[in-house]
């Protein structure tokens, strides 16, 4: 088994009460925080564009730059706003870290404010993990009241606020314009760019948006170095990540390891495949990135990696299908759900989500043709590079691909007249096709 564990992020999360400051302090907590004092803003920036860390919410965006963008010289108030939203299919890492250790959040957010100067930040956190909230209160409440947040912090002189905000539960409000649309109290629909974020964001003033394990990393970055974490990972994807493995493996759950890590090693630390079963395909970073299959067991996992494969490292949301699953079917159940969170402002998307999830509902119920298939790869045309913001994209990514890789079972069931999966032995596809044709 390897032993390429890293655990950073995840290090306290077997702590007794690891989520209390009295937890979280006795490890060292809020300690980065005076060494981030001890420098200049501009100091800070600087150490964290030399660890290389890039953004951890899917696009991969060089963290630092990001903060480099803040036009310092614009008179009007800064943000910082921690996208907490987490709700691709498939992702769950966000949401354990806060609930393991929110002060590793709340510390990350006090440097990257004083870094980029802003003294009001906001955490953004879907409105349905009501338990996330709670807890999120309750550390921010805690570090007011111990004076890591407020006037003076530290005695330093740099006064931070922090507000944590519910949404209503859209997975579009992930998406950083309307996530800003919704925290200003409006529909949660994204934004024409530009202006970018950075330029005019939170009311239309410069504004850094980060997800949460970007902002919880910082605290690691400045306790150890710079080069520390950059001495992680690949050349160009360096640093270490939380990976969480759901599906069919012996023990989901979150690994924290470098980037650059495979899947075959993951599976190994995860206890390996259900037994008697064998890896079908997998996402490489939730329902948005293009699917792949046991050909990819030795991708390394970073974003050129997973990008050179023909997919993309997303959220490294690693969802893993065995055997038993019929593609048809798991992809038709990810388009329905783009279907219904599309928000409706653009036209490729809001009717192209709603026709593919049609052509794949006859698709996957055997009443198809073959003419469909090629009808839902037009579609996916007509949407990807068109739709205003990357959902529709993403709406297509598992579409085309599963097309690419498994064609022979989408015509399986048009021949078939339905699903081939015999449900009760709930392996057999091959033997099955051809029996009702
Ligand atoms: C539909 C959609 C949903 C998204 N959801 C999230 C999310 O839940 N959390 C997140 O951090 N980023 C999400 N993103 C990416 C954000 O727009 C943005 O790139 C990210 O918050 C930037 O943070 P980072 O640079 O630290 O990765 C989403 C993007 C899209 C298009
Ligand atoms: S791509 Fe979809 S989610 Fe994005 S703006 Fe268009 S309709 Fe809305």
């Amino acid at each position: 088994m390897t032993d390429t564990l890293t655990p950073v992020l995840t290090d306290n999360w077997d702590q007794e009460r690891s989520w209390t400051l009295a937890a979280y302090e006795a490890r060292g907590g809020y300690g980065a925080v005076d060494k981030a004092f001890a420098m200049t803003p501009d100091e800070v920036i600087g150490a964290v564009k030399e660890s290389g860390l890039r953004g951890r919410g899917g696009a991969g965006f060089p963290t630092g730059m990001k903060w480099g963008f803040i036009p310092q010289d614009n008179p009007k108030p800064k943000y910082l706003v921690v996208n907490a939203d987490e709700s691709e299919p498939g992702t769950c890492k966000d949401i354990p870290l806060m609930m393991a250790s929110p002060h590793t959040l709340v510390e990350g957010v006090i440097i990257s404010a004083y870094a980029i100067r802003a003294n009001q930040a906001f955490i953004y956190v879907r409105g349905e993990v009501l338990h996330v909230i709670r807890r999120l209160q309750r550390a921010v409440q805690e570090a007011y009241l111990a004076g890591h947040l407020g006037k003076n912090i530290h005695g330093s002189g740099f006064d931070l606020d922090l507000v944590v905000h519910a949404g209503a539960g859209a997975y579009i409000c992930g998406e950083e314009t309307a996530l800003l649309e919704g925290l200003e109290g409006r529909r949660g629909q994204p934004r024409l760019r530009p202006p970018f974020p950075a330029v005019a964001g939170l009311y239309a003033s410069p504004t850094v948006i980060n997800n949460v394990e970007s902002i919880s990393s910082v605290p690691s970055i400045l306790e150890h170095g710079p080069d520390w974490f950059a001495g992680m990972g690949t050349e160009k994807s360096q640093g270490y990540g939380i990976f969480s493995l759901s599906g069919h493996v012996k023990t989901p759950g979150q690994y924290e390891a470098p980037l650059g890590i495979t899947l075959r090693e993951l599976i190994d630390l995860a206890g390996g495949m259900r037994e008697g079963h064998e890896l079908k395909f997998w996402t490489p970073g939730g329902s948005s990135t293009p699917i792949l299959t046991p050909d990819h067991l030795d991708v390394p996992l970073d974003f050129e990696g997973v990008g050179a494969a023909g997919s993309m490292l997303g959220t490294r949301a690693l969802q893993i299908f065995d055997d038993t699953t019929c593609v048809v079917r798991a992809v038709l159940r990810w388009t329905e759900f783009y279907k219904h969170e599309s928000c409706g402002k653009c036209t490729p998307c809001r009717e192209g989500t709603y026709w593919l999830a049609q052509v794949m509902d006859r698709l996957e119920k055997g009443q198809g043709t073959e003419d469909d298939l090629d009808l839902l790869l037009d579609q996916c045309d007509n949407i990807l590079g068109r739709a205003f913001c990357a959902l529709g994209d993403g709406a297509t990514s598992p579409i085309s691909s599963s097309v690419q890789y498994f064609r022979d079972e989408y015509l399986a069931h048009i021949t078939h007249g339905g699903c081939p999966f015999d449900p009760a032995a709930s392996t057999l596809f091959a033997s099955n096709v051809g029996a009702k044709a």
